[in-house]
C-alpha cells in the first residue's frame, strides 16, 4: 500500500516505520505525503490508541530532508516546501489527539530531528545521533526546528546545536532533556511498547484533551490557561469521566470506552 513507509498494528499500537534504509530514511516529498495518510488512518482508528514513529535499518531514524529534491529550488518553492511539510506532517503530528511517540534508533537529522521533536515525546537507542545541519547546507530548519529545539532544550542549547550544526548523542540528548530515555537499539521498541502501555491503561480522551492544553502552552496568542479551564470542563461531559470516577469509587480498574 505504501513505498516508503511500512505500518503495523497490534495491542492498541500502530508503529510506523520509515523504510529508505539506503538514503538513511531521508524524508522525500512521497514519503511525507505517506506519512501524512498513514498516521491520519491511525488516528481515526479507534484501535489505535498509541502511535510509535522510527526508521528502519541500524543506522537511521531519519537523515533529513531529501536534499536531491529540493536542490535547485527557487525562493517561493523553498517557502513553499517548508509551508506544505509544516502543515502535511510536522504541525499534524504535533496537534494529533493520538499520542506520537518517536523512537529514534539512529541519525535523526534536519528534517528528521525535526519530526522527533514534532512527536509528543522522544526515546532513543545509545547509538542515536541528533542535530540540525541545515546551516552546513545554506538552510536553517525549515519544518519547525528552530521553534521546538529552543522549547524543548532552550534557547541558549538550540542556538548552539544549529549555528555550529553539530550532532550530539544520545546521552547528551538525555541530559538536553530533548529524549526522555536512552536504551539499547534491541530494547527501543520494546521500551517504547512499554511507554504506549502504560499511556493505553488511560483515557484517550483524556489523553487527547491533556495534547492540547500543553500545545497551549506554546502557541502565539492562545491563554494555555483558560485552554485547559475549557478542556477540563470538557472531560466532564464524556463517558470516559463517569467510568474513570466511578471505577475509582467502586475500587475495580476502568474499563474506558474512549468517549
Ligand atoms: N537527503 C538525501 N539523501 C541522503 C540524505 C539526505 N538528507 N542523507 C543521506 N542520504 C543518502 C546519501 O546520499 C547516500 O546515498 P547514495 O548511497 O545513493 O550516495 C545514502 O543516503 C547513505 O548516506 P552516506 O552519506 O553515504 O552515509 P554516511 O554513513 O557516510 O553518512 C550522514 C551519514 C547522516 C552523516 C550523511 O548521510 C549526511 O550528512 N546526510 C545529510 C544530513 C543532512 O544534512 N540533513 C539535513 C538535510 S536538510
Amino acid at each position: 500500500m505504501y513505498t516508503n513507509i511500512l505500518t503495523s498494528q497490534n495491542d492498541g499500537i500502530t508503529q510506523i516505520t520509515i523504510n529508505r534504509p539506503l538514503k538513511l530514511n531521508a524524508l522525500n516529498k512521497e514519503t511525507i505525503q505517506e506519512l501524512h495518510a498513514a498516521i491520519r488512518v491511525a488516528d481515526l482508528d479507534a484501535e489505535t490508541k498509541v502511535i510509535i514513529i522510527t526508521g528502519s535499518g541500524e543506522k537511521a531514524f531519519v537523515a533529513g530532508a531529501d536534499i536531491s529534491e529540493f536542490a535547485d529550488f527557487s525562493v517561493s518553492e523553498g517557502g513553499n516546501l517548508a509551508a506544505k511539510g509544516q502543515e502535511l506532517l510536522f504541525d499534524f503530528v504535533a496537534n494529533l489527539s493520538t499520542p506520537v511517540i518517536a523512537a529514534v534508533n539512529g541519525f535523526a537529522l534536519g528534517g528528521g530531528l525535526e519530526l522527533a521533536m514534532a512527536a509528543h515525546f522522544r526515546i532513543a537507542s545509545d547509538n542515536a545521533k541528533m542535530g540540525l545541519p541545515e546551516v552546513s547546507l545554506g538552510l536553517i530548519p525549515g519544518y519547525g526546528g528552530t521553534q521546538r529545539l529552543s522549547e524543548l532544550v532552550g534557547k541558549g542549547r538550540a542556538m548552539e546545536m544549529i549555528m555550529t550544526a553539530g550532532m550530539i548523542d544520545a546521552n547528551q540528548a538525555l541530559q538536553y532533556g530533548l529524549v526522555n530515555h536512552v536504551t539499547t537499539q534491541e530494547e527501543l521498541i520494546p521500551l517504547a511498547e512499554k511507554l504506549a502501555g502504560k499511556i493505553i491503561r488511560n483515557s484517550s480522551v483524556a489523553i487527547g484533551a491533556a495534547i492540547k492544553s500543553v500545545n497551549a502552552a506554546y502557541t502565539d496568542g492562545v491563554n494555555g490557561y483558560q485552554v485547559e479551564i475549557e478542556q477540563f470542563g470538557n472531560c466532564f461531559g464524556t463517558e470516559d469521566f463517569k467510568e474513570g470516577t466511578t471505577a475509582f469509587l467502586e475500587k475495580r480498574k476502568p474499563s474506558f470506552p474512549g468517549k
